[in-house]
């Protein structure tokens, strides 16, 4: 399948950004994981990452008849965006949402997730490995 994997803000700082939370692996080699794990699954992916909520709009409204699915990690977006929410749910594509840390055993803010509502499936405190499992879910 032809997947769109979008990151969010702050994720292009992983390695330096809160390692106790985030893991010690850089956003390269988060990339280079879903590559891998796509090719192994059959999948072709693009992947795009934005700190800026409107080029996440823009990127989801221009999956539109091009993408068979998406992958989304929506980072502090998740509990905030109801313009990315409203994104997925124009395009209707099938969208799995996925977060390295446990969203759910944070703090009380971050268990709430706008995108969890037009979800098929989320995916959270599995760090990299919740990549591959929503590439899976595709298959
Ligand atoms: C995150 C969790 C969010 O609460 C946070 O704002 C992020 C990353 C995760 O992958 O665990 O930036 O989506």
């Amino acid at each position: 399948m032809k997947l769109l994997v979008i990151n969010g803000p702050n994720l292009n700082m992983l390695g330096i950004r809160e390692p106790d939370i985030y893991g010690k692996q850089d956003f390269a080699a988060l990339q280079d994981f879903i590559r891998d794990s796509a090719k192994a699954l059959g999948h072709s992916v693009t992947l795009f990452q934005s700190n800026h909520e409107g080029e996440i709009v823009d990127i989801i409204q221009s999956a539109y008849g091009v993408y068979d699915g998406i992958v989304i990690n929506p980072a502090a977006y998740t509990h905030t965006s109801v313009a990315i929410l409203d994104a997925l749910k124009a395009v209707g594509l099938p969208t799995v949402e996925v977060h390295l840390s446990d969203i759910n055993e944070r703090e009380e803010f971050r268990k709430f997730s706008y995108v969890s509502m037009v979800a098929k499936k989320t995916i959270c405190g599995l760090g990299f490995e919740g990549y591959r499992k929503a590439l899976e879910w595709f298959k």
